[in-house]
Formats: C-alpha cells, sequence, structure tokens
C-alpha cells in the first residue's frame, strides 16, 4: 500500500451508496457516479477521506481548498474552549471568568502546560522554578546591543527568543521530557525579561536585572521602569490588573501564532525556535497590533462630540472600528468585559481617572451596542478595544503593547507544542495546493526569445 492509499484507509471510510446511518455524510461524484459513505467525527469530515474520490485510476483523489483555515480543523486540542456565539472561553474546563477571578497568571500557565491546576506545592515549586530561571546569558545583552536605537522591540523579542536556542543547544531533544520541562519554565520565565530589555534598549536605559522578591507581573514592571530607587515596588493595584492582562491573553486555541507554533515545532526543531515563530505571527497588525490601532483610533476621535460622525463614516465604509468585531466571537468577547472592569482602576492609581480617551471609548461603545448596523452583524467590543488604554495608562509605550502581548502567550503556544508533540496523529504540516503555473515550458527556446 502506498502512502496516500494507507491514509484513505486510515481515514475510515466506507464505499458504496449505503443507506446512510446517523453519523455518515454521502456524497457522490458526479464526474463517475461513484459514491462514498464518509464518518462524522467529532463534527468534522476527514479530508483525507475524499481522496478515494478519484475521476480517473490516475487522478490524485479529490482534496479540499481551504485558505485561511476558515472551515478547518487541524488539529484535536484540550486546552482552551470557545463558544463563540456565546461569548465563551474556557482553559483546560474554567472559564476565563474564574480564572481571572481566582487565579494568578502563573497558576493558569501551569494549568495551560500540566492540564490540571496544581496543588499548594506544586504552584510553589512551579513558581519559584519560574523565578530562577528569569534571568537571560549576558551575552544576549551584547546581542541586543547590535540593534539601533529604535529598533522596534518585537523585532528585538523575535531575535531574542530565537536565539535562545543556540543557548540551549540540547533543547532540541524535544523527545527527553526534561528538556522539555525546562524549555517550557525557559520560556516563561525569560520572555519579561527579553521584553523588558528590548523596551530599555529602545529607551537607551540600562538593562534592570529580574528581582526575585517580586511576582510575575510586579518584576516585569519592575524590569521595565525600575530608575534610581534601590528597590522597585509595584503598585498591587497595577501589577494585579497586569496580572489579569497576562491571564486573559495566555491562550486563544488555534490563533495565527499557535497555528505558527504548531506548523513550525510539527517539524521537530526546538522549542525555542517554534515559539519565535509564535512572536512573528504574533508581530503582525491584524493579530498582536490591534490594540494600538485602537488608541490611535480613539486619538483621532478626540472628543466624545465626534463619536456619532466617526460612527456614520465607519457605517458609511469609510473607517473601521478598531477594537470591534472577531473571527470567533459573536457576542461580547469575554476577556473585553473583564478588561473593562479594570480599567476604572488603573486610571485611577496612576492618575489618568478622566481620561478623555476613556469618555470616548465609553461613548464609542455604548452607540455601537445600540445601532442596527453593529447588532446585525454581531460586532462586539474585543480584548483590544481596553486593553490598549490600560497599558497607556500603565506608562508602557505603543510600540511594546505587542511585546506584552507575546509574554502571557508563550505559556499558551507551550501547551500546544506540547499537546502536539505527545499526538500521536502529528505529522509534519505540508499544506497541498492548487497548481496555477506554467507546465513543461522550454527553457532554451525562451531563453532565445530573451536574445539570450
Ligand atoms: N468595524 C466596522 N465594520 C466591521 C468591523 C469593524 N471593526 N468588523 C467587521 N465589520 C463588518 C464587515 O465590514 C462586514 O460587513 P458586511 O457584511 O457589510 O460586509 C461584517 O462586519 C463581517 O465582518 P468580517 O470582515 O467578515 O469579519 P471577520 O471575521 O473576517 O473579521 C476582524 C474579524 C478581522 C477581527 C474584524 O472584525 C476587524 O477587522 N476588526 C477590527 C480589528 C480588530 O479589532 N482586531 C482585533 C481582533 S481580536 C485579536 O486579534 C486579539
Amino acid at each position: 500500500m502506498s502512502e496516500e492509499q494507507v491514509e484513505v484507509a486510515e481515514a475510515g471510510s466506507s464505499n458504496g451508496a449505503g443507506g446512510g446511518t446517523a453519523n455518515t455524510v454521502t456524497i457522490t461524484d458526479n464526474r463517475t457516479g461513484e459514491s462514498v459513505e464518509l464518518p462524522i467525527e467529532d463534527g468534522t469530515l476527514r479530508a483525507t477521506a475524499l481522496r478515494q474520490l478519484k475521476d480517473g485510476p490516475d487522478d490524485f483523489g479529490l482534496m479540499t481548498y481551504d485558505p485561511a483555515y476558515l472551515n478547518t480543523a487541524s488539529c484535536r486540542s484540550a486546552i482552551t474552549y470557545i463558544d463563540g456565539s456565546a461569548g465563551v472561553l474556557e482553559h483546560r474546563g474554567y472559564s476565563i471568568e474564574q480564572l481571572c477571578e481566582h487565579s494568578s497568571y502563573l497558576e493558569v500557565a501551569y494549568l495551560l502546560v500540566h492540564g490540571e491546576l496544581p496543588t499548594n506545592d506544586q504552584l510553589a515549586t512551579w513558581t519559584h522554578e519560574i523565578t530562577m530561571h528569569t534571568f537571560v546569558h549576558e551575552n544576549l545583552k551584547e546581542f541586543l546591543e547590535g540593534f539601533r536605537y529604535d529598533a522596534h522591540p518585537m523585532g528585538m523579542l523575535l531575535a531574542t527568543v530565537s536565539a535562545l536556542s543556540t543557548f540551549y543547544p540540547d533543547s532540541k531533544n524535544i523527545d527527553d521530557p526534561e528538556e522539555r520541562r525546562m524549555a517550557a519554565i525557559r520560556l516563561i520565565a525569560k520572555m519579561p525579561t527579553l521584553a523588558a530589555f528590548a523596551y530599555r534598549h529602545s529607551q537607551g536605559m540600562p538593562y534592570v536585572y529580574p528581582d526575585n522578591d517580586l511576582d510575575y507581573a510586579g518584576n516585569f514592571l519592575g524590569m521595565m521602569f525600575k530608575m534610581t530607587e534601590l528597590k522597585y515596588e509595584p503598585d498591587p493595584r497595577l501589577a494585579k490588573a497586569l496580572d489579569t492582562l497576562f491571564i486573559l491573553h495566555a491562550d486563544h486555541e488555534q490563533n495565527c501564532s499557535t497555528a505558527a507554533v504548531r506548523a513550525v515545532g510539527s517539524s521537530q526543531v526546538d522549542p525555542y525556535s517554534a515559539a519565535a515563530a509564535g512572536v512573528a505571527a504574533l508581530y503582525g497588525p491584524l493579530h498582536g497590533g490591534a490594540n494600538e490601532a485602537v488608541l490611535r483610533m480613539l486619538a483621532r476621535i478626540g472628543s466624545v462630540d465626534n463619536v456619532p460622525s466617526f460612527l456614520d463614516g465607519v457605517k458609511d465604509g469609510k473607517e473601521k472600528l478598531m477594537g470591534f468585531g472577531h473571527r470567533v466571537y459573536k457576542n461580547y468577547d469575554p476577556r473585553a468585559r473583564i478588561i473593562k472592569k479594570h480599567v476604572d482602576e488603573v486610571l485611577e492609581v496612576t492618575g489618568g481617572a478622566g481620561n478623555p480617551l476613556l469618555d470616548v471609548a465609553t461613548e464609542l461603545e455604548k452607540r455601537a451596542l445600540d445601532d442596527e448596523y453593529f447588532t446585525s452583524r454581531k460586532l462586539y467590543p474585543n480584548v483590544d478595544f481596553y486593553s490598549g488604554l490600560i497599558y497607556e495608562a500603565l506608562g508602557i509605550p505603543r510600540a511594546m503593547f505587542t511585546v506584552i502581548f507575546a509574554i502571557p502567550r508563550t505559556s499558551g503556544w507551550i501547551a500546544q507544542w506540547l499537546e502536539m508533540l505527545d499526538d500521536p496523529e502529528t505529522k509534519i504540516a505540508r499544506p497541498r495546493q492548487i497548481y496555477t503555473g506554467h507546465r513543461q515550458r522550454d527553457l532554451q527556446a525562451d531563453l532565445a526569445v530573451l536574445g539570450r
């Protein structure tokens, strides 16, 4: 049996017209008149099962065409559940609301990576190990020095995460459980350090080493903002708000960057290189950059008085209401609801209460939720509508917003990478194509036409 035949056979389809049982679909190929009955498993058809539909013995067999994976499940996953119509987000079965209320980011990271909540001892060990691995090799500082003063911090993060693989060459032994465990700890631990170093470089300020006395979010704030004080003491309310933002961004099932991590990781490359693929995907404005666009939009609108005319422009197709709409959520993004609760608190602590941009955002949301154009299209605020306001209130420059997204998403990437490695169905990701180019051209004849 060829590899293709094996795949088709493994797909478990049965030939013949058949009367149709509850969990099958019968497809008739009108080119040949042949019918096949294919099993429906978890609401999906095996794409390879279609390959037995051929219009001749030499035909490769029917494929599916699904650019951007609009209707293709690429894996089985037990990590994150989203019900986009109901506005539900759960990690390992726990709602995002409960996790934000009762857990810390590091506990959620443990849950994502290990599948279960930690005991007190397990959480203490996990926290200790992550705290003990926050330092990066001194050579990484020199590596950062090679970047221009105005290098984008996300570009620096991308390069330094990928450089980690050269410091931990044994991480390429991805079948070694200890190497996997250490990679998970190192990536979660070092990402805030690399992110803060990238920021300090862009400011021309000295790097601040991690402070093991601080918690995960507080330590990140310290590495970002510590100046001459001997001991940086983060405001616990701000550290808590940032920790909540970290929880909200920890994982979101098969989004663009996670799909990138899985695809690159399926080549069995080391985990740092796979995570770098995730950072690269997140760098794009359609993925990690929307909150920055929200702030630019709010600033452009300027005042509450201008909101109605701005919304008219959106409805006329001249503008886009950034921070609204989502490919999966066709209801209020549950993460936006949680963030919104923290906005006032953060602005109050940072003295930004009365920020006119918040008034603009509030008015925009109120009017849009009351407008048939938005409700009929199921356009609701997404996670990015309010997160930029919080970051800005924390004093974080806009270029760092996406970098801050990458810090917590690392735990999701690792969890998904580990799950992929343990999945017996994992093979190297290698899509098919519909070839649209030339065939069998004559090189010499064409060179002659070019006078060569
Ligand atoms: N403002 C105005 N109209 C919108 C918006 C918006 N933000 N989003 C969608 N629409 C309209 C579309 O024009 C379309 O209208 P039509 O039916 O009259 O043509 C309809 O709503 C459906 O929209 P689609 O583009 O089909 O939705 P899709 O799922 O492809 O896009 C996306 C989702 C990219 C998030 C989109 O809503 C958008 O661009 N939003 C603004 C950017 C944003 O906030 N991105 C962050 C997403 S969250 C995250 O990545 C962490």
